[in-house]
């Protein structure tokens, strides 16, 4: 084991998914799809979309969740992150907006970061490294998407994929080796348009598909060898939730049984960094998590990729 892995204390995880459905029949009525093509092609069956709603009022309501959940002290909270593609607007950062809709107005150090799908994960790695310098007693690290507003909904390619919401995670410095979390976090510069957004999500799927599944099954290698510890170790494996098919094939290349990848995307699509923590907060939801390990795997555009295992 590296000497200089970082220990984190979890505390809480909440989330927040907009009310408005947006079923594969809606979708039929838009493109020429089918209910049956998506369903067997990607497991989705139905994803929400914000109405009025920002990227920074979802961030903001999956926060208070969090913060509710255990009746946290939120002025304990001094760095927050918040990972998204689809901020509010280009300056002020969306977490700003959520620092202040959260009412705190004591130092904060509060910023952005874009790593598309795998933006949590790697604001979890930048929020841990940062709670070892002892500087700061608690981050509030959010993956938030308004995904609704940059679909092209005459696009079939890319249109029944993604959906709205947001997850948020609270974590604090420890001293504890129980608290041991490990990261993995890389990046492939793609200067093909191979998944990109300009007004629009646009994506080759099949090369995005062929690149999910190596990243995965790699990431999570990569991280159980670090971590020296084995699949059976791990309690659930949180992936970013993409395709049903993506992670089959995970789970068949790396010999882990499905039941271990805890997944929701038939209610709510691909919601991109937002998609790890929802889960998480829906793996909190279950009460009986304290102590239970926790594996998380994500892939985007970028390409970025990444993994991490976090002991609740
Ligand atoms: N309904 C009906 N037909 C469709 C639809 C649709 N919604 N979408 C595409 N098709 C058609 C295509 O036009 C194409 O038709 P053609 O062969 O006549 O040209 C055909 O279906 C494509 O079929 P396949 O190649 O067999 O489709 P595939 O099995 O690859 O599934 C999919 C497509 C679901 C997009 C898959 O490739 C995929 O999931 N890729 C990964 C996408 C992804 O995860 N993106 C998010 C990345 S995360 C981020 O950072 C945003």
């Amino acid at each position: 084991m590296k000497q200089n892995q970082p220990k984190i204390k979890v505390i809480s995880s909440g989330k927040y998914i907009p009310e408005t459905l947006i079923t594969n029949e809606d979708l039929e009525k838009l493109v020429e799809t089918s209910n049956e093509w998506i369903m067997t092609r990607t497991g989705i069956q139905t994803r929400h979309k914000a109405v009025n709603e920002l990227t920074s009022d979802m961030a903001y309501k999956a926060a208070l969740n969090a913060i509710e959940r255990v009746n946290y002290d939120k002025n304990k909270i001094d760095l927050i992150i918040m990972a998204t593609i689809t901020g509010d607007q280009m300056t002020p950062s969306t977490s700003n907006f959520v620092q202040a809709k959260l009412g705190l107005e004591h130092h904060v150090m509060s910023f952005d970061i874009n790593a598309a799908c795998t933006g949590f994960v790697y604001g979890l790695e930048v929020a841990s490294a940062l709670l070892q310098t002892k500087r700061f007693r608690s981050a509030l690290i959010i993956g938030g998407e308004t995904l609704t507003k940059i679909i092209d909904y005459t696009d079939r390619n890319t249109c029944v994929l993604f959906g709205d919401g947001a997850g948020a995670m609270i974590i604090e410095p420890s001293d504890d080796p129980h608290d041991t979390a490990y990261f993995f976090n890389a990046a492939k510069g793609d200067l093909n348009d191979t998944l990109t957004v300009k007004k629009f999500i646009q994506m080759d799927g099949k090369k995005v598909y062929q690149f999910a599944v190596g990243a995965m099954e790699g990431a999570i290698v990569k991280i159980l060898n670090e971590s020296h510890l084995k699949i059976e170790d791990i309690d659930m494996v949180i992936p970013h939730q993409a395709n049903e098919r993506i992670i089959q094939s995970v789970s068949k290349s790396t010999g882990i049984p499905i039941e271990k990848f805890m997944l929701n995307l038939s209610e709510y699509g691909n919601t991109s960094a937002a998609s790890i923590p929802i889960t998480i907060s829906e793996y909190f939801d279950r009460k009986d998590v304290k102590g239970k390990k926790i594996l998380l795997v994500g892939f985007g555009g970028g390409f970025t990729w990444g993994s991490s295992i976090l002991q609740l």
